[in-house]
């Protein structure tokens, strides 16, 4: 078939790469549906620039941005074949136009076309991603908000530790959250940056204009290297990253819902929870087994990823196309994983009956009474040692006056003089009350209900302040998108 004779499978591709029993491997014309919208934008903002600097003619571009609108409203699966979306719409262009169809792909190659739509797309999905995180960060900070006095057990080693607050755990998780969409906006900082003129990697000898189509597209500036441009990949390795970190602060929530769950402390909504198929009564966290779950399958494109860019040379490899995917599997997976998270956080019922007896179990307030002795002058150590000999001796049954007896005990025992040369009963019984050893710990991001009351007002702060900034970069693109709309609309 010679160049003339172009047929319906496709116009770009000729004679000898036509296709053969490779054909539907060599393609990602499936996965690239996910660029489809990019790829437009990135032709309009092409043509736009070529058309300015005279490379094209204004007519010409006029008949190539029309066509390019009747190939986005036809959509990705009227798509003549092609070995990627690139190709297809380019056939399809020029099947319309003629041969002038051509003259789009001018001063550039399909290695900087896909490096640019990535990016252009992978920008919103980013900043999607960075919107679930921030509505968990508000289910985490209200529902603190609700339960700054809810006594919650803290555990090391999954073993009863210290007293603390549902409250003062869901704002450790806010904080972490918080660290997960600073990454996000980090991550969209660095993908927002044109590759668009890098061409095949080598540049071009066409005059064009790289801050100009970076403009048009929203882009922040230009990634001027152009070998840099077509093959570079680390963007998304960050991406990615940023994502998995991400799903791995969700596993440990849910991992935490699930344990709590299961002492009975917390109730999932029935929407965030299922049931059996036989046993009846059942109500079982799944949703945030699944949220565990996606931390495997972010972890794994990440790990995919970095073995898939892990020693390829300079510059463009046929590799790079299989490097995408994990970009689109991780941000799509870990967004609904945030999404049901911050879902399953704001809907959940707290059960103070059962934390707050919970929370002085496994002598947890051990801790405050070597505090006490410590703060009355003891060594730390000393005032540890003497608490640590009463310990195996207090029975989960026992009441205030009888640990209280068995400390003395100890206190006589390890230093040979008793506990009320140091402290008061009240004191003693004081930090027993888990409420009150609670209360105690008011040192800045401590459990105490006033200390948790000022870290909730700090992180409504900053949240809107990240919201803000979200909404900044929404407004960015939305306003270089219309620009583009302006602008294709004068030369059609
Ligand atoms: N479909 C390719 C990708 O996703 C882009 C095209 C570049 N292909 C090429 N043979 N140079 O990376």
């Amino acid at each position: 078939m010679g160049e003339e004779e172009a047929t319906d499978d496709t116009v770009v591709r000729r004679d000898r790469f036509s296709g053969g029993p490779a054909r539907g491997f060599l393609s990602s014309l499936d996965a690239d549906r996910r660029i489809f919208e990019a790829d437009l934008a990135v032709d309009r903002a092409h043509v736009v620039m070529l058309a300015e600097r005279g490379i094209v003619g204004d007519d010409v571009a006029g008949e190539i941005l029309a066509t390019l609108d009747d190939v986005e409203a036809a959509g990705h699966g009227a798509l003549p074949d092609g070995e990627d979306v690139h190709e297809a719409i380019e056939s399809a262009v020029v099947s319309e136009v003629g041969p002038e169809g051509g003259r789009m792909h001018t001063a550039r190659s399909r290695n900087d076309e896909v490096a640019t739509c990535i990016r252009y797309r992978l920008r919103d999905d980013l900043l999607r991603s960075v919107e679930t995180a921030l509505a968990l960060r508000e289910s985490l900070v209200e529902s603190a908000a609700d339960h700054t006095e809810t006594l919650l057990p803290g555990y090391t080693h999954l073993q009863p530790a210290q007293p603390t607050t549902v409250a003062h755990w869901l704002l450790s998780y806010e904080a972490a959250v918080t660290r997960d969409a600073e990454r996000l906006f980090d991550a969209y900082a660095r993908v927002n940056r044109s590759p668009l003129g890098g061409a095949a990697f080598a540049g071009t000898p066409f005059d064009i204009d790289r801050d100009r189509t970076a403009e048009l597209l929203g882009f922040d500036g230009v990634v001027r290297n152009s070998m840099d441009a077509s093959s570079g990949r680390d963007v998304l390795v960050e991406a990615v990253s940023a994502l998995a970190t991400h799903a791995v602060t969700l596993s440990g929530l849910a991992e935490d819902l699930i344990l709590y769950a299961n002492r009975g402390f917390v109730s999932l909504s029935d929407d965030y929870s299922s049931t059996s198929s036989i046993m009846p009564q059942k109500v079982n966290p799944d949703t945030m087994e699944l949220v565990r779950a996606t931390a495997g399958d972010a972890v794994g494109d990440l790990t995919g990823l970095l073995t898939t860019l892990k020693g390829l040379p300079r510059a463009y490899n046929r590799d790079l196309q299989r490097a995408t995917p994990h970009a689109w599997d991780a941000v799509d997976d870990v967004t609904a994983a945030s999404e049901v998270a911050a879902g399953a956080v704001a809907t959940a019922t707290w059960h103070a009956e059962a934390t707050t007896p919970a929370a002085g179990e496994g002598f947890s307030t051990a801790t405050g009474v070597a505090d006490a002795l410590a703060m009355a002058g003891l060594p730390f150590r000393t005032a540890h040692e003497v608490v640590a000999a009463a310990a195996p001796e207090v029975e989960p049954e026992d009441d205030v006056a009888t640990v209280t007896a068995r400390v003395d005990a100890a206190a006589e025992a390890v230093l040979g003089e008793s506990l009320w040369e140091y402290v008061t009963r009240d004191a003693v019984t004081r930090v027993l009350d888990p409420a009150e050893s609670v209360a105690s710990r008011d040192s800045a991001g401590g459990p105490a209900p006033d200390a948790v009351a000022s870290e909730v007002k700090a992180a409504r702060e900053s949240l809107a302040a990240d919201r803000e900034t979200l909404a900044g970069r929404r407004e960015a693109l939305a306003a270089a998108a219309e620009a583009l709309d302006a602008e294709v609309a004068s030369y059609v």
